[in-house]
């Protein structure tokens, strides 16, 4: 599914939410992978929270009732489906009880591998017809010879499956062909075969779209939803005349038909590939497109007619081609299908998904347009098409057995996303931004004793909801970080001849993660390593976090620990490594350039080459291309951060910013102090690059956090503004006084963090600068602010103005005629320092008309992040919970994203109270998905209240003599 951890640049910039780490990465996925389910979800829902809210907790394995095929959530194996046939209609128009429905019948052909009396074949709230038979569904042989007769049909809603006994047993090695005809609601849930509404010229226009994956495709027609069950689909939509429907494969014809007087179109597509379930796509709508070919493949990008008609979908289409170019040579192979379509959805849950033809997008995901779209919005769009099109070869061609090992699937195209924005925007240098998107954002998440293996146990991942739990950061963004290093150990080459004999052997089959190993082993034959593929990467798989290593310059002598951001945790799940790693080093020294790779592949070793003397350095983990961080002896330290302060350019970019992360990352683990990591950022006024800034911004996010409401703020903010005015001003003259952009990617971003940083820290030339551009805009109704600045001058104006500017926001977000601007205008609406106005957002946020269901969470964790708007959240949350619980129903991220972004900043006795008393107060209610957050959060609090109690007055002197002027 989509790539994930966006975060747009104001809330991270603002201070808002980006910062205690392992939260940012939490809060990026709900913006990204909430699974929100609808209301009166609840009833055949075995993963929603009130069935039962003790059940509620994945991962948790609950007893199974009893031995029945029906009662197990794994199919037994017993039938394979070879082909379906697949009829669905979707009503654009309610029914006369007010009911969005779908209508559809299928015949799946299936070849019986193991003889049977039972057809179980998984179903999740449809409704059947009874055939001529009395049952709901026609058993036929194929080949004229006699099937069983059905003698009952029933749902097992728990394990959602329809089930059929029969009267005679199905025999092995014979087909059969079983028809059913059903009903289904086209809800707004999100889920399965669903509806997505906009508006157009004032019309409310409906478009029937689906997410099939994990396990929804069940949701939209009866099938057999797993992974491993690859079979061939004709596809046929019956739609109205007027609209457009598209589905994974070419149109082979489309003939008008009248159904009940109504003129209809009934568009029948090309049969697929060999494809599992989850990649299926059906979607009618009045959308428009553009097109273009590249090698005989069609590449179209449909949208909303007005979003295509400003051209916002020429830039996807632009890139999309090139992409897709770029990985047939990197894997070597040609992309399968004919045609390549992109869709931008109103509302969609993930950020993308990679269907097979059809790709589905969130509209920010994939239009642009140069007059609102920032330099961020354009690196999703060209990253997101890059993420998906990977999976087009990694997931879709080849698909892992089953979910356990979504890691893999997901962590490859995280990581390759990177190698095809580049290929797209080689200027960028994007490729860098993986350490700070992916490895240092995981990081924060891996260094809980409460984290995960990348690999889970097949048996271990059953239920929906347990499947649902496996798209986390750690599948991604650690799945990303621990691939990006094997392929640099093995080298770029090797790996991606290793990746195209996998991909070559399991074509339109099904894998498992040591199946790549095996490949990857051969390919590397000939290469020095300390182990066999399998070897090193099961220490960096099978067990859950990364270790410190620490180099003592003196003697040489290198260790490695397992990292944990609270030192007082304990870690209870035991490993078979004991938490030891097989570690590639990259490394220099001051004094000589780079090493050569050394590995440590024990607890300890030393290595002469490491030892240092006078004022030469040691740097490791070169590029952090090592899924691991680094402490060093105190003379390395000192000099490091004096090579920092004197000749900082003698340090690479990404090191600079590791050496900032990874020092306040030491001190939070209490391995270095405070002092030494504020340390770090004392020559940030002479650093002009945005690697090193945005770390530091990010970590001093947590500081923020725990004393915006204290005495530390003021001297905080003196220093920090200190700091950055440096920055400030050279954006201010290579920009000839903000008028014009500069022309590097990094710097734009850069530039950004300059002024966000500067207004925040209240220098008033930024302030008034923020003030007076949107005043400007309010006066002439004309938006001079160039799209970069956008997010960060909303936000900056609308928190020193009053009504008049919310209001103004408010109507803009309203009119917004592109998804990106909405976005920018709905984070910085939660910038106020009004209360009454939060807490207006506040109500806006339970009402669809105002805020689309997928943004509601994230909008109450924006207004958390504002310091005014986080006890109002706070209050809003606990006092409406049943209702919140019950609307928003159970999947599977959104609770928890929103129970931790709303008490991030919680670090006091009192908060500690109350966030127990909202606990026992709904423990009838439960708290579903966020049942752990709950509990995360009253650790969370009392670690702040330790840390804070440990380091204020530290902090607080430190500011207090690093600011004077
Ligand atoms: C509308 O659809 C719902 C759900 O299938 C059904 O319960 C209801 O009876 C339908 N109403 C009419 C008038 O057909
Ligand atoms: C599906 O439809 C095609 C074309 O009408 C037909 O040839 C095929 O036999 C059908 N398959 C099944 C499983 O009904
Ligand atoms: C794009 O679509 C139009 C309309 O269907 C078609 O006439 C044209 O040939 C297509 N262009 C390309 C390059 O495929
Ligand atoms: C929104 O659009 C309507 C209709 O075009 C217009 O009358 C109104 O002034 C717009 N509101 C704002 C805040 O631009
Ligand atoms: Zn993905």
């Amino acid at each position: 599914m989509g790539t994930g951890f966006y975060i747009s640049k104001v809330v991270g910039i603002v201070g808002m939410i980006v910062g205690a780490g392992a939260l940012a990465t939490i809060i990026g996925l709900s913006v990204v992978y909430s699974q929100e389910k609808a209301k009166n979800d609840n009833n055949n829902n075995q993963v929603s929270p009130t069935s039962g809210g003790s059940t509620a907790k994945p991962p948790v394995t609950t007893p199974v009732p009893s031995n029945e095929l029906w009662d197990k959530y794994r199919l037994p194996q017993t039938l394979v489906p070879d082909q379906y046939n697949v009829t669905l209609r979707p009503h654009l128009t309610p029914n006369a009880t007010g009911v969005y429905i779908f209508e559809g019948d299928t015949t799946v052909e299936f070849q019986c591998v193991e003889a049977t009396d039972l057809i179980l074949i998984h179903s999740n709230k449809l409704d059947y017809k009874t055939l001529e038979n009395k049952q709901w569904a026609r058993l036929t042989a194929v080949n004229g010879a006699i099937a069983p007769s059905i003698t009952s049909s029933r749902l097992q809603t728990v394990t959602q499956y329809l089930v059929l006994h029969l009267d005679g047993k199905l025999v092995k090695g014979q087909r059969y062909r079983l028809f059913m005809e059903f009903i289904g609601e086209l809800s707004d849930d999100l889920g399965g075969f669903y509806r997505s509404e906009y508006f157009e010229n004032g019309l409310k226009k409906v478009v029937a779209t689906t997410q099939m994956q994990p396990t929804d495709a069940r949701k939209a027609f009866p099938c057999f939803d797993e992974p491993a069950m690859k079979a061939i689909f004709h596809i046929t939509l019956i739609h109205d005349e007027g609209t457009v429907a598209l589905s994974n494969s070419e149109e082979k014809e489309s003939s008008p038909m009248i159904i009940d007087g109504k003129a209809l179109r009934k568009t029948v597509f090309k049969p697929t590939e060999k494809m599992s379930t989850y990649l299926l796509a059906f979607i009618v709508s009045e959308f428009g497109f553009i097109n273009n070919t590249i090698d005989g493949v069609l590449i179209r990008i449909f949208a909303r007619k007005p979003a295509i008609e400003a051209g916002q979908g020429d830039y996807a289409l632009s890139k999309t081609g090139p992409i897709l170019k770029f990985f047939e040579t990197y894997y070597n192979s040609s992309y399968p299908l004919p045609k390549s379509d992109q869709i931008a959805l109103p509302d969609f849950n993930a950020g993308a998904m990679e269907n097979w033809g059809l790709i589905t997008y969130r509209e920010t995901a994939l239009l642009y347009d140069e007059e609102y779209s920032s330099n961020s919005n354009k690196q999703r769009i060209a990253t997101i098409i890059a993420h998906e099109l990977a999976h087009m070869w990694f997931g879709n061609l080849v698909t892992l057995r089953w979910w356990n090992d979504l890691w893999l699937n997901e962590g490859f195209a995280s990581y390759v996303e990177y190698l095809g924005a580049h290929e797209a925007e080689p200027d960028w240098n994007v490729k860098d931004l993986i350490v700070l998107s992916d490895v240092h954002r995981v990081f924060a998440v891996d260094a809980l004793a409460s984290s995960h293996p990348l690999s889970s146990k097949e048996e271990d991942i059953q239920k929906p909801a347990q499947i649902s739990e496996l798209f986390d950061a750690i599948s991604y963004s650690k799945g990303a970080s621990v691939l990006r290093m094997l392929s640099d150990f093995l080298t770029e080459d090797i790996f991606a001849k290793g990746l195209q004999t996998y991909l070559k052997e399991f074509q339109f089959g099904n894998a498992v993660y040591t199946d790549l190993w095996r490949h990857l082993q051969t390919a590397a034959s000939g290469l020095e390593l300390p182990g066999t593929v399998d070897t090193i990467m099961n220490t960096w798989v099978l067990q859950m976090g990364f270790p410190v290593v620490t180099i003592n310059t003196a003697t040489g002598a290198v260790s490695q620990q397992h990292f944990l951001l609270d030192p007082d945790s304990e870690v209870t799940v035991p490993s078979e490594f004991n938490y030891e790693w097989i570690v590639p080093m990259r490394w220099m020294k001051s004094v000589g350039g780079e090493q050569p790779l050394t590995w440590l592949d024990a607890k300890s070793k030393t290595f002469e080459a490491m030892k240092t003397t006078g004022n030469n350095w040691v740097l490791a983990n070169l590029d952090v291309v090592g899924y691991y961080r680094v402490n060093y002896d105190d003379a390395n330290w000192d000099r490091l951060l004096n090579t920092l302060s004197t000749t900082h350019t003698a340090i690479r970019v990404i090191n600079r910013a590791q050496l900032v992360d990874d020092a306040f990352n030491l001190a939070r683990a209490k391995i270095i102090t405070t002092v030494r990591a504020l340390d770090t950022t004392k020559y940030l006024s002479s650093e002009r690059e945005y690697m090193p800034w945005e770390s530091a911004i990010s970590n001093l996010d947590f500081f923020y956090l725990m004393f915006d409401r204290s005495e530390v703020y003021g001297p905080m903010q003196d220093y920090l503004r200190k700091q950055v005015v440096p920055l400030f001003q050279h954006y201010k003259t290579i920009t000839g006084n903000w008028n014009t952009i500069p022309t590097g990617h990094m710097d734009q971003y850069n530039e950004v963090n300059a002024i966000s940083l500067a207004c925040k820290t209240g220098h008033i030339e930024c302030q008034n600068l923020a003030t007076e551009w949107f005043k400007d805009w309010m006066v002439t109704d004309v938006n001079k602010i160039h799209p970069n600045l956008r997010s960060t001058v909303y936000c900056n104006a609308i928190a020193a103005g009053g009504a008049a500017e919310w209001d103004f926001a408010w109507g803009k977000f309203r009119n917004a005629t592109i998804a990106t601007e909405a976005e920018k205008l709905r984070t910085a609406l939660s910038c106020t320092k009004q209360t009454w106005l939060l807490n207006r957002y506040l109500e806006y946020t339970l009402d669809p008309e105002m805020i689309r269901k997928q943004d509601a969470t994230s909008t109450i964790i924006y207004i958390a992040g504002n310091v005014v708007g986080q006890p109002l959240a706070w209050d809003f949350m606990r006092s409406r919970w049943s209702y919140i619980f019950n609307q928003y129903g159970g999947g599977s991220f959104s609770f928890s994203n929103l129970i931790n972004g709303v008490t991030e900043r919680f670090s006091t006795e009192f908060e500690l109270q109350q966030l127990r008393q909202f606990k026992a107060d709904n423990s009838d209610v439960g708290f579903g998905s966020g049942t752990l957050a709950v509990d995360q959060s009253i650790e969370r609090t009392i670690a702040n209240m330790k840390w804070i109690s440990e380091n204020k007055a530290n902090v607080l002197n430190w500011f207090v003599a690093a600011g004077k002027p």
